[in-house]
């Protein structure tokens, strides 16, 4: 265990990963912000400095560790108004993370409204010396990590105030598919694809992970088969395929062989999402990198990808370790069906008086961010019972250790809903496809919900707020989202560290200051 002392500033910057200059928001002065690597129970401190002083983006931020558990550190994941204020421009806090043993595939984004899309976004490893795969690659390392991410020429804020207030209540549709940071939208310039190395005859780790907003990749490798090794954080069987649909913020690691023929071969994530014809920039198909042998020419591969690959079928994941649901069969303890949909009566609710712009529900209820904190109400104010939150924050009250259930029952409206709870990994007991199963479900911490329910099961044994919501950032900010607040008595009561620092206590009235 090591204390690993990192500082990020994050700036506004003309960046322009597909040709296109505009002003972002990024990490140490690089898109996607800078690569995180860890090992298994360091402990990460992050200083982070707010540079931000573009009057047309977001100022303030925050930032979320996306999968690491926060045992016993809520303060520190992130999520605006749910577990601290924003970091007020020209300030700075520092986030310290104890990994506490958990290993694998995760990154960090912005939790401050839509701020991410603009880049405030990156991966982060932590690197399992036992690791129970490590047989079978020889290269991990900052080279095999990929992130796939949709980009838009517009700053957030802008896109994010017409969808919630202008017909048709289409989700915005990106300007083009990046990998790696790099990719081309039609019309513009042929920018040089993104490019991973691999010698012949070796064995390596790929870390493939869904840094976008909005949409669903399809990942494959040309003439290259892939095992699953992982999927977000948590290692499970080893699963061969030919490729794999990866949700917004889903992670996967694979084992490739570099055992084909010594030359260059493409890397292809084409996108999926609803409503792209809306733009016309927007190639959803050519989204690639290309798989660079040493050796081979310096080129791109000479022809298309074959297509018609097999995709992984997520029901077929078996954790490695204690692959169990919790509770195992038996009942939970406690059961929640969620449902949600969107606001259907579009046409009549504009032209009424009270419109109040479209929105997404759970259970007819409108997420929307308190002015103090989640977790400050719990630790200060002493919030204790459901109904001492206001109604619109969706807070449900659950008991130390309860074995939750979680029923999301979704609507048949063409989305595959990406679902994160923050907090936790849950075990998938029943997928989008396959039947229930209890006895060794996939377990992750961003599942699909489409037209079906699908059911997640977790025992509530990390004292905090947790958010559960779409990662659809538009969805997100439109209002899909709940709060699971576990054991705040346990919490109040809790060990020495628990107890909040002063520059998060001081996070409140600096940000409340603003102009
Ligand atoms: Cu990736 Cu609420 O988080």
């Amino acid at each position: 265990a090591a204390d690993v002392n990192l500082e990020f500033n994050v700036d506004n910057s003309v960046v322009a990963p597909d040709g296109f200059n505009r002003a972002g928001v990024i990490v140490n002065r690089v898109f996607p912000g800078t690569l995180i690597q860890a090992s298994k129970n360091d402990v990460l401190h992050i200083k982070t400095n707010n540079n931000l002083t573009d009057p047309d983006m977001r100022r303030s931020l925050s930032i979320h560790w996306h999968g690491l558990f926060q045992m016993r550190t809520a303060s520190e994941d992130g999520p605006a108004f749910v577990t601290q204020c924003p970091i007020a421009p020209q300030h700075s806090y520092t986030y310290d993370i104890p990994l506490n043993g958990q290993a694998g595939t995760f990154w960090y984004h912005s939790h401050l409204s839509s701020q991410y899309v603009d880049g405030l976004k990156g991966p982060l490893v932590i690197y399992d010396p036992e690791d129970p795969h490590l047989s079978l690659y020889d290269v991990d390392d900052e080279n095999t990590v990929i992130t796939l991410s949709e980009w838009y020429h517009l700053p957030s804020v802008g896109i994010e105030e017409k969808y919630l207030n202008v017909n048709p209540f289409h989700e915005p549709i990106p300007d083009s598919g990046l990998i790696n940071g790099v990719g081309r939208f039609k019309g513009g310039p042929q920018v040089p694809w993104a490019r991973i190395n691999v010698e012949h005859g070796k064995r390596y780790r790929f870390r493939i992970i869904n840094i976008s907003a909005y949409a669903l990749f399809t990942f494959s490798i040309d003439q290259h088969k892939l095992t699953v090794i992982e999927a977000d954080g948590i290692s499970h069987e080893p699963l061969p395929v030919d490729g794999f649909e990866i949700l917004v913020a889903q992670r996967y690691s694979v084992v490739l062989e570099a055992n084909q023929p010594v030359g260059n071969y493409w890397i292809s994530g084409p996108m999926t999402m609803q409503h792209s014809s809306d733009n016309k920039n927007l190639d959803t198909q050519n989204v690639f990198a290309v798989l660079h042998y040493v050796g081979a020419p310096d080129a791109d591969p000479p022809s298309k990808p074959k297509g018609g690959v097999k995709l992984l079928d997520e029901s077929n994941l078996v954790p490695l370790v204690n692959p169990e649901a919790p509770g195992g069969s038996g009942p939970a303890d406690r059961v929640l069906d969620l449902n949600f949909h969107r606001d259907a009566n579009t046409g009549e609710l504009e032209a009424s008086a009270n419109f109040i712009g479209f929105c997404w529900t759970i259970n007819d209820i409108k997420y929307e961010s308190p002015d103090l904190p989640t977790l400050l109400n719990i630790m200060v104010n002493n919030f204790t019972n459901e109904n001492q939150f206001t109604p619109s924050e969706h807070t449900f009250v659950l008991k130390r250790d309860e074995i939750v259930e979680v029923h999301i029952h979704g609507s048949a409206n063409g989305h595959k809903h990406p679902f994160h709870l923050h907090g936790h990994v849950f075990s998938v007991v029943q997928a989008m496809t396959g039947a229930p199963n209890f006895a060794n479900p996939p377990q992750r911490d961003v599942v699909g919900v489409g037209g079906s329910t699908v059911i997640i099961r977790f025992k509530a044994d990390n004292p905090g707020p947790w958010f559960l919501h779409c990662h659809i950032d538009w969805h997100l900010v439109a209002g899909l989202a709940v709060v699971f607040a576990e054991d705040p008595e346990g919490q109040r009561s809790g060990p020495k560290s628990e107890i909040i620092k002063q520059e998060w206590l001081d996070l409140c009235p600096i940000y409340q200051a603003l102009p």
